[in-house]
């Protein structure tokens, strides 16, 4: 990436954008949560996280993917450079709360990924939406990308370790770790599944 590109992801404009669009994006998440607890009688939401991709990352994507490692393309191609994590304990409260996202008319929903369904080659589970949200900042609005990662506990914690295998790529032990853990992210599944029929069972008593 030339200087020049590097200059704006580091400008202050861009981190001030950023950081608005990571504060609107968490008090979307807060407010669908009290919405749906205050529906259900429990707490839906039970952890929220959120980045910004670090510059390296952007550039590493870039090239991964192809893009022109412009400031521009970066920003029309990457829609996760702001990033965004919401942690249900339960599956079903997964689409809940991608429901009542879906009715803020101030979040657009540019596409929904669901990886639930339809879990990654990996044996990756998670409810993705790609969204953008309205940054005001000097005057004027923006629309500001971002990603949502909707996800159960258990889907969490795979992903976790997922992700610390990741490093460990192309060696022969990872291939076959990656395999028990594809094999594990179907026990995931069927325990998020039980978990529903079981706090159904709860409630019924
Ligand atoms: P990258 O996977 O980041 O190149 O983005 P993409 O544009 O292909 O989108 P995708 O929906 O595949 O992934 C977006 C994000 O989901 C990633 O940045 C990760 O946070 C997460 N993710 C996707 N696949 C996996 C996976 O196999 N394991 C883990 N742990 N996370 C994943
Ligand atoms: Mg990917």
């Amino acid at each position: 990436m030339k200087s020049q590109d590097l200059k704006k992801f580091k400008s202050s404009a861009f981190l001030v954008k950023s950081n608005s669009a990571i504060s609107m994006y968490m008090a979307k998440l807060e407010i669908a949560n009290a919405e749906l607890s205050l529906k259900l009688g429990r707490n839906v939401l039970i952890h929220t996280c959120a980045r910004v991709k670090t510059i390296e990352s952007i550039q590493a994507k870039c090239k991964k993917k192809g893009y022109d490692p412009t400031f521009e393309c970066a920003m029309e191609k990457i829609n996760d450079i702001i990033g965004v994590r919401g942690v249900c304990s339960f599956q079903d409260d997964v689409y809940r709360m991608a429901e009542v996202l879906a009715t803020h008319q101030d979040l657009k929903i540019i596409k929904k990924k669901d990886y639930i369904q339809h879990p990654k080659n990996s044996g990756y589970r998670s409810l993705h939406l790609i969204t953008e949200i309205p940054i005001y900042f000097q005057g004027e609005m923006e629309w500001i990308r971002g990603e949502i990662q909707l996800r159960t506990t258990a889907m969490d914690f795979w992903a976790g370790v997922d992700h610390q295998l990741r490093y460990k790529k192309g060696k022969k032990e990872a291939v076959l770790i990656g395999r028990e853990l594809k094999e594990y992210s179907q026990v995931v599944a069927e325990l998020d599944q039980k978990m529903v029929e079981m706090r159904e069972r709860i409630d019924a008593i």
